[in-house]
């Protein structure tokens, strides 16, 4: 009998390490011969921890297990939800870069092969740079960190440009608000990470990686160092890339906590040992990025997704989607909602689909005030906007951004003024200081929120000139995209913008 109980930090924080322990235990009283298995989270938070037990015919799914259902667990006589593929919410997923995530073993590369890992490098190996480029390119993935540039186009630059050096660094520093995606694919299927990065470095001529991971993922680091060993051990890293000849390296470099230091400028700062300030671009770090060499700087996301476009080709990729938003988003949704988690789907799902039919709307049960959509500089979407479509054109239409995408929900209690405050403090707290118009500009937004709060109406006017000045003047999308949560909160809610003074007049 084979019962996996994932190792992800969500199951952990609900109790998974004991749950492990207890199953353990108790089949060991019992004299009973289990196989446990720590895998990665199938990314349905609310089920978590999410056992699945294999008696010979399949995994069954149990959810939210206690302590004190194991001994049912082990009889059979505990209520199963039934194949993890079958329920619903899974079900409707088309899972692509996360498709191994929570299936198999997270360390072990034995699984990861059989489940099509490696054949993606493999196939890299044996091609050109311009053609492993073109083969991303082709495939039409967009930057999944948040600003969708083509990486196709990002990987270019870098073949193009003449260095005795370059480097790939993964950015793992994922600091929205609401997201989790990068961690559960880390703590899940480090291998695809690692895998996607070396076919990187073989494209652009790179030997070295970096993976930049916040500290505040402690399990995402112990997993990813103890997958960067095997893999160095079994010479899928070093000096000879499955007996390659080919050269690459990789090291994990934990970052310390600030927000900015995802903005990867400000990365790679860090990176070098500096304080995490953002620089100006040009110059692009596709041509002086770390140590002022051509860099590749890539989300998690968009690195695990090479793989597999390697391994079923550019075309089976660019098939999902819609516009010019091609393959599947890792929607990670969190906030108030009944069923929150990871849902892989191609682009072009609804937004109110996503909400209402998915996800059951709000856990409170009272009704949808607003999503956030992108992290803490997205915008709020009201009701009225859930027929936009997930893309990043569609949203940029609709006066959003789809970011990283985290989709916070609020419900009708949440007061929007307040949530527009708490973009601004946000951004006064976070802000690099670089900048006039974010260092000085959040500190003023603040108190402007606080003198309409007061009653004064005609700050109203005072924040969205304060709110242009940031948009058009600050450096980097910290300063840049706070007038998004603010603009939204006081164009789509402006009756939470009335203060009690001004409404009792
Ligand atoms: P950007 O638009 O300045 O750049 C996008 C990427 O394309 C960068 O890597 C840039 O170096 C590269 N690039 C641009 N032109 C290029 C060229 N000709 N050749 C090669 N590479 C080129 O956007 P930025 O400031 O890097 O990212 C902003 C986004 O980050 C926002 O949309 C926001 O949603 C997201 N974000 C994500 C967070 C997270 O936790 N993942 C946190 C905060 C923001
Ligand atoms: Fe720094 Fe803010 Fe300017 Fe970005 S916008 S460079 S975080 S001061």
């Amino acid at each position: 009998m084979k019962i996996y109980v994932p190792l992800d930090s969500a199951a952990k924080a609900l109790g998974a390490d004991e749950l492990a322990q207890a199953v353990a235990d108790e089949a060991n009283s019992r004299g009973l011969k289990i196989e446990l298995i720590r895998n990665g989270s199938r990314g349905m938070v609310w089920l978590e921890p999410l056992v699945e037990v294999d008696r010979g015919t399949g995994r069954q799914a149990y959810g939210a297990v206690q302590l004190c259902d194991v001994p049912a667990l082990l009889d059979g006589t505990l209520s199963s939800l039934g194949a993890v593929e079958d329920i619903p919410f899974f079900a409707k997923q088309t899972r692509i870069t996360f498709a191994r995530c929570g299936v198999i073993d997270p360390l072990n590369l034995e699984d990861y092969k059989a489940q099509g890992g490696l054949l993606g490098l493999n196939r890299a190996l044996s091609m050109v740079e311009q053609d492993i480029i073109d083969e991303v390119t082709k495939s039409g993935l967009r930057g999944r960190g948040g600003a969708g540039f083509p990486t196709g186009i990002k990987w270019n630059t870098v073949l193009g440009a003449k260095a005795d050096q370059k480097y790939i660094v993964c950015n793992a520093d994922e600091g929205d608000s609401g997201t989790f995606a990068d961690r559960m694919l880390i703590e899940g299927d480090p291998f695809c990470l690692i895998e996607g990065m070396i076919i990187a470095g073989l494209g652009v001529g790179a030997t070295q990686g970096y993976i930049y991971l916040r500290s505040e993922y402690p399990d995402a680091m112990s997993v990813m160092n103890k997958a960067i060993k095997q893999a160095l051990d079994v010479g899928l890293l070093g000096a000879n890339v499955l007996g390659s000849g080919r050269i690459f390296y990789l090291e994990v470099r934990v970052g310390a906590g600030a927000y900015v230091c995802g903005e990867e400028t400000s990365l790679l700062n860090s990176l070098e040992g500096k304080r995490g300030v953002v620089r100006a671009k040009p110059p692009l770090p596709a041509l002086e990025g770390l140590f002022g060499k051509p860099t590749v700087v890539n989300n998690v996301l968009s690195l695990a997704t090479v793989p597999v476009i390697f391994e079923k080709g550019a075309a089976f990729y660019k098939d999902f989607g819609i516009g010019r938003s091609r393959g599947t988003t890792a929607l990670q949704i969190a906030g108030n909602v009944a069923h929150g988690g990871l849902f892989e789907v191609p682009f072009g799902i609804p937004l109110g689909e996503l909400i209402t039919d998915i996800c059951g709307g709000t856990a409170s049960g009272k009704p949808v005030k607003a999503v956030q959509v992108g992290g803490p500089l997205g915008a709020y979407m009201p009701p009225e906007k859930f027929d936009t479509l997930i893309g990043y054109e569609e949203f940029d239409a609709a006066g959003g951004l789809i970011g990283h995408a985290g989709v916070v929900v609020f419900d009708d209690t949440t007061d929007m003024l307040s949530m527009a405050r708490f973009a601004m403090e946000f951004c006064a707290i976070e802000s690099c200081g670089k900048c006039t118009p974010c260092r000085i500009g959040a500190v003023r937004g603040v108190e402007t929120i606080d003198r309409i709060a007061a009653g004064d109406a005609t700050a109203k006017e005072l924040l969205t000139d304060l709110c242009d000045t940031m948009r058009d003047g600050s450096l980097c999308a910290l300063g840049g995209f706070t007038p998004y949560p603010v603009m939204s909160a006081l164009t789509q809610f402006p009756d939470d913008f009335v203060s009690k003074v001004e409404a009792s007049t």
